[in-house]
């Protein structure tokens, strides 16, 4: 039978986009064969454009053969768009790997660095033998850090604390500093509870942590930046006798109450007499090391408030007296977890943190 040439012509067209849809395996050829063969001037659309020139007789068979052709390449199309999906999510499972036997990965715990956890430990045994805690400023005038504390200006004394300075100039004598130790906090504190009952003050016993700023140069055990925790006892017929129980049995329950302390002769402007205490080092076992030099820690400076400073908070020294302490919590720290250089404190080194 002689086909007309518009059927054969049609033959091909269907060929033609069979067998170009064969190579096809990513989505997006396919789309673009879709726009081609099945698009609105795809060959076999142009056919059923030209059904209305054809004969009466010709026009139902072509536009059948040409509907065949169409149904034919949808359905191929429609195969190969679900056979590239299929393929694509199989490969997807397979490149997870998913092991379900495989152990789960432990959940990272955060913890308190261990200057908060021995200051924390600090508060509590002060707490217990009936200090309060009491927090004072970091930024400080030249007047509260020294000269309230018996430090003239001036005074070389002043030479074994290196100041960060905020703002000189205009202010003369009384420059703004970061505070090198706690101890204004001392004056501060005495001035507020004088202030309360100016002609019969009221006893002070209080910490006070924070931290401090020297220009220092850095080593084993000194930091630009560090913290103290100072305390203060300040009322009628206080002694060194009870600074000294104080101390010892702060270290006896830090470290047990085989410790051994000392308190060697010390010079501070603001107590009278000084002293500083040392707590047997733990990391040589008393021998000498890089952070204790010879067996023994210097864990603070303490003393008998001079005079003069109980004057500067209010307190008559004919009638009060009050003991003084520094105490560098790091270098407790230091001892208590043995911890051989102070710098890694404030490093923020995971490998260090993560021992607490
Ligand atoms: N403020 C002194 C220092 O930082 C320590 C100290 C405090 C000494 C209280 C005596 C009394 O060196």
């Amino acid at each position: 039978m002689s086909e007309s040439p518009i059927i054969q012509e049609l033959e091909t067209i269907r060929d033609a986009g069979l067998s170009a849809l064969t190579n096809l395996n990513i989505e997006e050829e396919l789309q673009a064969w879709r726009t081609t063969h099945l698009g609105r001037s795809a060959p076999v659309m142009l056919v059923f454009q030209k059904l209305g020139k054809l004969s009466a007789e010709e026009r139902p068979l072509v536009g059948q053969a040409a509907n065949q052709v169409k149904v034919a390449l949808e359905t191929a199309f429609n195969e190969r768009f679900a056979a590239i999906k299929e393929k694509a999510l199989a490969q997807a499972v397979a490149s997870e790997k998913l092991d379900v036997t495989l152990p789960g990965r432990p959940i990272v715990h955060g913890r308190l660095h261990p200057d908060t956890q021995i200051l924390r430990e600090l508060y509590r045994i002060f707490g217990e033998m009936g200090f309060q805690v009491y927090r004072s400023r970091e930024v400080e005038t030249d007047e509260y850090n020294f000269q309230l504390l018996n430090f003239a200006i001036g005074h070389p004394a002043r030479d074994m604390q290196d100041t960060y300075f905020v703002e000189a100039g205009e202010r003369g004598d009384n420059p703004i500093v970061m505070r090198t130790h706690t101890s204004p906090g001392q004056v501060h504190a005495m001035q507020e509870a004088s202030a309360t009952n100016p002609l019969n003050p009221p006893p002070v016993r209080i910490v006070l942590p924070g931290m401090c700023y020297r220009y220092e140069q850095t080593d084993a055990r000194h930091e630009t930046q560090f913290d103290q925790i100072e305390g203060l006892a300040v009322g009628p017929g206080i002694t060194f006798t009870n600074l000294k129980g104080t101390l010892s049995d702060l270290a006896r329950r830090l470290f047990g109450q085989q410790v051994r302390t000392r308190f060697r002769a010390s010079f501070f402007p603001f107590t009278e007499p000084s002293a500083e205490f040392d707590v047997e080092c733990f990391l040589c076992g008393g021998k000498g090391c890089a952070v204790c030099g010879g067996g023994w820690l210097e864990i603070g400076g303490c003393g008998m408030v001079h005079p003069n400073v109980l004057r500067n908070g209010g307190y008559d020294p004919e009638h009060y007296s009050g003991f003084a302490f520094g105490l560098g919590p790091q270098r407790i720290a230091m001892l208590r977890y043995g911890i051989n250089d102070i710098r890694y404190f404030w490093e923020n080194d995971l490998r260090f943190l993560e021992q607490f």
